[in-house]
């Protein structure tokens, strides 16, 4: 089954750090702008400016003793306000919305990674607010040890906020990894796994060619 073929709205774009998905919804903003293809770009945390707060909050290494439902709850109360000052309206405009990150990052980092009960998670996200699927989800996949990598060159020498995840072991990464493989093996519907290795060049091209698949006919031109 091929994933809402052309009339995906919603769509987020997921991964591990330094899989490069941030570089890559930037360059797809910037290449639907250039054909003056509406839409809204966004992130999580943050898209508000109540969630940037909460993203200073919950990136900030100097609160690395966070509890993990403090922290389940933060990303939760971020993406309550998202939706509903942002998403929605958007959505409900008939706008193309592209989200870095969502809510399955919720259950790849907090879930998987931090070992919160999946069912827990899935509980909260019943939440009226919080009861939104995104229409197709690109996974940039990568091998946890080459993001890092990739992570830490792109922080080196500059200021970062975003240290406290990039702090946690191989470990950790991997599971968030598997976890995002195992949500997109059982939603195949909804995730394109794309191989995030190779230049940046060439996996703009691979994103090209699944979007092109996924958006009306008017917006699909590469
Ligand atoms: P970024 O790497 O996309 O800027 O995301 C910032 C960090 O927030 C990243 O380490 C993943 C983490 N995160 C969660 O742990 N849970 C969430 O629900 C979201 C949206 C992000």
């Amino acid at each position: 089954m091929t994933p809402n073929p052309r009339s995906s709205r919603f769509i987020t774009f997921e991964g591990i750090e330094g899989s490069g998905k941030t570089t890559q919804i930037q360059m797809l903003s910037n290449h639907l702008e250039e054909r003056e293809i509406d839409h809204v770009l966004t992130r999580e945390p943050g898209g508000t400016p109540i969630g940037d707060q909460i993203r200073r909050l919950v990136l900030d290494p100097g609160n690395a003793d966070m509890t993990p439902i403090c922290d389940l709850l933060l990303y939760a109360a971020a993406r309550a306000q998202h939706i509903e000052q942002v998403i929605r309206p958007a959505l409900e405009a008939g706008r193309l919305v592209l989200c870095d990150r969502f809510k399955d990052a919720t259950f790849a980092y907090q879930g998987y990674g931090r070992g919160i009960r999946l069912d827990l998670i899935d509980a909260l996200h019943d939440l009226e607010t919080l009861a939104l699927r995104p229409d197709l989800t690109l996974l940039f996949d990568i091998d946890a040890s080459v993001a890092l990598e990739r992570a830490r060159d792109r922080d080196s020498g500059g200021p970062r906020d975003e240290t406290r995840f990039e702090q946690q072991d191989l470990d950790f990464h991997e599971r968030v990894r598997s976890g995002y493989l195992e949500m997109a093996r059982q939603e195949p519907a909804r995730f394109v796994v794309l191989d995030a290795r190779g230049r940046i060049e060439e996996v703009h091209r691979r994103v090209l060619h699944v979007i092109a698949k996924h958006l009306p006919v008017r917006e699909a031109r590469a």
